[in-house]
């Protein structure tokens, strides 16, 4: 079934159906969910939602935009949420200098002590990088990154990038913008990296994939983007999402 790594169900944009679309989940091919914390109030509402549905695991992290509200009680709090039974990754982390919204430096010194955090929790990290591939990789480099291992995810840079993530043993995590007609970056990415560091994700409600672009997303939108990239591989979406969902495993239960 398909392993969906990357979604925000705690999104205000699914209050009015949340239930009853997470209820439909298993019955339409979606095995497991991983639901990613952003911000300070999806910390404890990814909690609630991994304490309700035995299919969502939890990701504790605070995205780059939001790290103005990091202190040394929320990194505290966040190392309890690290240690709940159902929690399997540190995310989502990272840097983001297309929004720009706290300052570089700032941004910087949480993303490194979140690293410290998944190293010391044992826990993979799902990585935000946005228009800042020089400086993430820089940092993750000199944190010793690949001994912790984890997702970049919505892989949004080039083939070379993409190389020195592969060697370093991260994953790539590759959603809607596959579908895209003018997504030809990511599709020469997701031609030379191997399906064995390959994961699925939505980052919904955002990124809907072709042929429901500009909508409000879901993981039911996985299996397109899953025949998208099975046309690029020269298989069939059924062998995607077996392999795929392996690689989640792998890297997200350590299994
Ligand atoms: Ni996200």
């Amino acid at each position: 079934m398909i392993f969906e790594t990357h979604a925000h169900y705690d999104d205000e944009k699914f209050d009015e159906d949340r239930a009853e679309l997470l209820s439909s989940m298993q019955e339409n091919g979606i095995g497991r969910i991983i639901n990613v914390s952003a911000n300070l109030e999806s910390l404890e509402n990814t909690r609630k939602l991994m304490e309700a549905y035995p299919f969502i695991y939890g990701a504790f992290g605070l995205h780059p935009d939001e790290v103005g509200d990091l202190n040394e009680d929320v990194m505290a709090r966040m190392r309890e949420l690290c240690r709940m039974e159902k929690a399997v990754a540190v995310g989502e982390i990272g840097l983001d200098y297309y929004w720009d919204k706290e300052n570089h430096e700032k941004q910087e010194y949480w993303f490194r002590r979140q690293i410290a955090l998944a190293r010391e929790e044992k826990l993979p990290m799902i990585i935000h990088s946005r228009e800042a591939a020089a400086d993430t990789l820089r940092v993750m480099k000199e944190e010793k990154s690949e001994e912790i291992g984890g997702v970049i995810h919505c892989f949004s840079y080039s083939v070379e990038m993409a190389e020195e993530y592969l060697k370093m043993g991260f994953y790539l995590g590759i959603g809607g913008v596959l579908t895209f007609k003018n997504a030809k970056k990511l599709k020469e990415v997701a031609a030379i990296a191997p399906l064995s560091q390959i994961v699925l994700e939505t980052d919904c409600p955002y990124m809907a994939p072709e042929p429901n672009r500009g909508r409000r997303n879901s993981s039911l939108n996985l299996p397109y983007v899953a025949e998208a990239l099975a046309q690029i591989k020269g298989i069939t979406a059924e062998e995607v999402i077996a392999v795929t969902e392996e690689n989640a495993k792998r890297l997200l239960f350590r299994a």
